[in-house]
């Protein structure tokens, strides 16, 4: 049997696809990438730079192409900020644009100054225009004829469906779409939905999906997913009667996608409206799903606290982006009153508050402070900032949506490469901690203070790969440092940081000469090397540091020797 087909396997799509063996090649391949628009992924960083994001692309694309049969079709799903670019892209690496797409959804994010977002585009490439499936039998759809005019002259199979602009169907006067019109219309799967799986943003409607797997591969034929994330494609296509095969990043997105995937057998009817025009999405809470009050229940809360958090905490369930999703779902399934941001609080209200027995606290999040240490500057200096724009703690940070993808954008702009998971649960136990902080900076001594030192690799090379305190600064205001560190490595942390000077530069809005100085013994021991940064925090009250961790104290810097 073949390792590859009917499993969705964790790892990084560019490898996988340039790995896969011919004799498993794909007849389609439907790619739903990151947009590059700073969504909050598990483990991926939504937020490259324009060129990194278009070589990115280049690059699975090339294996897209590779991993396709000759005869094979290329799905691709994208927004409108990269769109132009990659339909370019495809076509570089050989494909050739077949059609292009509109899938118009209701139950977008609606904006406040801006059209509110309700399409994204699909762009639908083959290699081959003389050799490639088109199963049009298979995707037909009721003509307007039948549909709006219920017109007896109406062909019975209906028609192909088409792409073009369309109004909402709740806008047009006959309530339909009109037959010059070509978007497809499917909602999107909102919280609210049964069919939703609740732990990834961006599930696709199983409905889309069927069409294109129905169009454009053959009944038993290969279908791909190279970022598979919740897993609809690789579900849609084994009820549909295919093989199939996906690649995700995440491995907790692989652990659920895949016991998803496993529940569903083949010939199971697909979830959601087959034809969106005439019936409403089911929900979890039927239809009285919209509530009056302002303030969510709690014991709905409790309840959907139960149903989502797998036995971790409230903080975890906050700062975990997987288990935060499905709690979200599970609130809004249960049709609470209130938002996302309304929803997290109020669960950490009920923590606090001990009105509910919350905490079955029968798993633990163990992340250590030597695991967080490479990421920990990165945190802290990205909770310092939410708090200087107006937000009044870590939970209201991690609470609202928005401001927890703000987080962790500027968290991974100065420490790329960790799960979304440990920038949040750093600043958390930074907050949880504080005291800890101070009360190492209680009775102890004015450190010992290094010499000023030029922030250069060449000169961080020559430092010890050992725990010390240091403190960061302009040349130009050595007594005003702009963040004081603790570590257990010092080269490593002076290098990251030393790296990711420009996007330091870019928080504080100023360039400068950067320099750096150590305070205390080299491998002190924890407790002190904390006191000894409370102090410092406390002394100078820093730019860029949680100023909770800071000692209260009113002494002026220690003199430099
Ligand atoms: C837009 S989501 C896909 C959602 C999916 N269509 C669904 O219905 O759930 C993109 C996914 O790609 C994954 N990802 C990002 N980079 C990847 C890579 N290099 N290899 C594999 N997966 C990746 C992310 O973790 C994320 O789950």
């Amino acid at each position: 049997m073949s390792k590859w087909l009917n499993q969705l396997h964790q790892g990084d799509s560019i490898q996988l696809l340039q790995s896969l063996p011919e004799s498993e090649h794909a007849d389609l391949v439907f790619a739903d990438p990151p947009y590059n628009i700073g969504f909050s992924y598990d483990v991926y960083d939504d937020r490259k730079s324009d060129d990194e994001y278009l070589n990115w692309s280049r690059a699975w694309m090339k294996g897209v192409h590779r991993a396709l049969k000759p005869d094979g079709s290329f799905w691709l799903a994208i927004g409108d900020e990269y769109v132009a670019e990659l339909k370019q892209v495809a076509c570089e690496v050989g494909f050739q644009l077949r059609s292009w797409v509109i899938w118009y959804y209701t139950f977008g994010v609606n904006c406040k100054a801006n059209f509110s977002r309700s399409h994204t585009h699909l762009l639908y490439f083959i290699k081959d225009s003389k050799k490639f499936t088109f199963n049009h039998q298979e995707i037909r759809v009721p003509s307007a004829r039948q549909l709006v005019y219920r017109d007896a002259r109406a062909e019975h199979s209906g028609r192909l469906p088409d792409n073009t602009w369309i109004l909402r169907p709740q806008d047009t006067r006959n309530g339909g779409f009109l037959a010059d019109h070509d978007t497809w219309f499917f909602p999107r799967v909102a919280g609210t939905f049964k069919e939703r799986a609740g732990f990834h943003g961006c599930q696709m409607p199983e409905q889309l999906l069927g069409r294109i797997i129905r169009c454009s591969s053959p009944a038993g034929g290969v279908v791909l997913d190279p970022f598979a994330g919740s897993g609809s494609t690789l579900l849609v296509a084994k009820k549909l009667g295919r093989s199939y095969l996906g690649f995700e990043l995440s491995a907790e997105y692989v652990r659920l996608a895949s016991d998803r995937i496993h529940q569903a057998r083949v010939g199971d009817p697909l979830e959601g409206p087959a034809d969106p025009l005439s019936s409403a999405p089911a929900t979890q809470a039927g239809r009285s799903q919209f509530k009056k009050e302002s303030q969510p229940d709690p014991q709905g809360l409790a309840a959907a606290f139960e149903e989502a958090s797998d036995g971790y905490s409230v903080d975890r369930l906050i700062a975990d982006p997987v288990l935060n999703a499905k709690f979200i779902d599970a609130c809004g399934a249960r049709g609470l009153a209130g938002r996302p941001r309304d929803w997290n609080l109020g669960i950490v209200g009920l923590r606090k508050s001990g009105e509910l027995q919350l905490e079955t606290s029968a798993k633990r999040t163990d992340m250590s402070w030597d695991q967080l240490d490479p990421l920990l500057f990165a945190s802290e200096i990205a909770l310092r900032k939410m708090l200087d724009a107006g937000y009044l703690s870590v939970d209201e940070v991690l609470s609202d949506p928005t401001a927890a993808a703000r987080f962790d954008d500027i968290a991974r702009s100065l420490a790329p490469g960790h799960r979304t998971l440990q920038y949040r649960w750093a600043a958390l136990r930074l907050r949880k901690d504080a005291r800890l902080w101070q009360r190492a900076a209680e009775g102890g001594q004015p450190p010992t203070v290094g010499a000023f030192r030029e922030l250069s690799a060449s000169q961080i090379a020559r430092e010890p790969d050992q725990p010390c305190v240091y403190e960061i600064f302009r040349e130009e205001a050595p007594e005003f440092p702009v963040y004081v560190g603790d570590t257990i490595n010092l080269r490593s942390r002076l290098a990251a940081m030393e790296q990711r000077l420009t996007a330091l530069e870019a928080i504080l809005k100023t360039p400068g000469t950067w320099r750096y100085r150590l305070f205390g013994e080299h491998n002190a021991s924890a407790t002190d090397r904390r006191g000894v940064q409370s102090l410092r925090i406390g002394q100078t009250h820093p730019a860029l540091n949680f100023l909770d961790l800071g000692a209260a104290v009113a002494e002026e810097p220690a003199a430099i020797q």
